[in-house]
């Protein structure tokens, strides 16, 4: 192919600004894929099973979403108008961007965090507020309550938060809350499953709380995309009218409904994840390898200098780690996603030989 020709049209501002897209990555079927957070084994074989029983006019209507909502809402004990589907925890994150920030607009986060808060924001022309985890991987819940004081549009919280993998206790999301009134406080539930901390009951109490959860974790829907966001209903009322008519496929509805009825799949899988952690944080203590406790399915290492090596000797070996030396300005900081307890004792095999 030739050269790109110099657009002539122009492009909006904010994108202008913003940096080369670097696309996502490709060709990690068949890996260890240690690198997404993904579920490492597949979706429950009911999931499957549900899809091959999708008919030739299931596929060619739009796709339907009262009853998968009522469903859904139903599995995570909320009502139908508290729920919106959406493509994705990130098309849901995106939405708030749509409905709630205007350009210039602030928006708070505590860094390292999920990059796409930020994606968002640039895309969106919105002013950010960064704040910084300690050295010890801390929430600065103190410095985000004064931030509040400037009412920022939106705080986004991940909890556990990616990549450090830490919480924020339920004690200070109260008091985050009650100091946020105007702020729309997205607490992303994305590794529930993992972590058993959670704020979804708050969404009558506090009309200001948004919460995400996804199917591409735990439930191994990654490549079906399929995120929901609950919320008090007034602000799901205004998500849904920004919202496009057909965000999801009626093939993520099928899926889903399917793993909310195979609930044991998903307990299963998270009990071999939480034993796979603790082997392998035995595992880098017996290396005096540094890593930070974690209530997610990774794990933030500290490999320091022998990083890159580490990692390139691992995907030679078709073991895929996720570098995050850009959260931290230095090298060394690797999330692993953790797998099966075989996964990681292929995995540790292969650090061991590595160190
Ligand atoms: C904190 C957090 N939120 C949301 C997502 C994206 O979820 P989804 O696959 O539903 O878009 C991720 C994925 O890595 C994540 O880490």
């Amino acid at each position: 192919m030739r050269g790109a020709a110099k657009l002539a049209v122009p492009v909006r501002r904010t994108l202008e600004r913003m940096g080369a897209y670097h696309g996502t990555i490709e060709g990690r079927a068949g890996k260890l894929r240690l690198d997404f957070n993904e579920n490492t084994v597949g979706c429950s074989p009911a999931v499957r099973a549900a899809l091959a029983r999708m008919t030739r006019q299931d596929v060619a209507m739009y796709p339907e979403y009262q009853a998968a909502t009522r469903r859904l809402a139903q599995f995570f004990g909320v009502r139908p108008a508290e729920l919106l589907l959406t493509n994705g925890v990130d098309e849901g994150l995106r939405l708030v961007f749509d409905a709630f920030v205007d350009p210039g607009s602030r928006v708070l986060l505590a860094e390292p965090t999920f990059v796409m808060y930020r994606f968002y924001a640039a895309l969106a022309g919105a002013k950010v507020t960064a704040l910084r985890y300690d050295g010890a991987m801390r929430f600065p819940v103190e410095k985000v309550l004064d931030a509040l004081g400037r009412r920022p549009r939106v705080l986004f919280i991940a909890n556990p938060n990616n990549p450090t993998g830490t919480l924020v206790g339920k004690s200070a999301l109260g008091r985050i809350l009650k100091a946020a009134p105007r702020t729309l406080v997205v607490v992303d539930e994305a590794y529930f499953e993992f972590s058993g901390l959670t704020v979804l009951p708050w969404i009558r109490r506090h009309a200001n709380l948004v919460v995400t959860r996804t199917f591409s974790k735990a439930a191994g829907l990654a490549g079906l995309r399929l995120g929901c966001v609950i919320a008090h209903r007034a602000v799901i009322d205004v998500l849904r009218k920004a919202c496009s008519p057909f965000p999801v496929n009626t093939a993520a509805l099928v899926a889903a409904e399917a793993a909310t009825r195979d609930v044991r799949y998903i307990r299963n899988y998270v009990r071999e994840i939480r034993d796979g952690r603790r082997e392998l944080e035995q595992a880098l203590m017996r290396l005096a390898i540094p890593f930070f406790p974690s209530a997610a399915n990774f794990l933030l290492v500290d490999f320091g200098s022998h990083a890159p090596r580490l990692l390139a000797n691992l995907a030679r070996q078709g073991i895929l780690l996720r570098d995050r030396r850009s959260d931290f300005n230095r090298v060394g900081y690797v999330r692993i996603t953790l797998g099966t307890r075989a996964q990681t004792r292929r995995l540790i095999g292969a650090i061991e030989k590595s160190w």
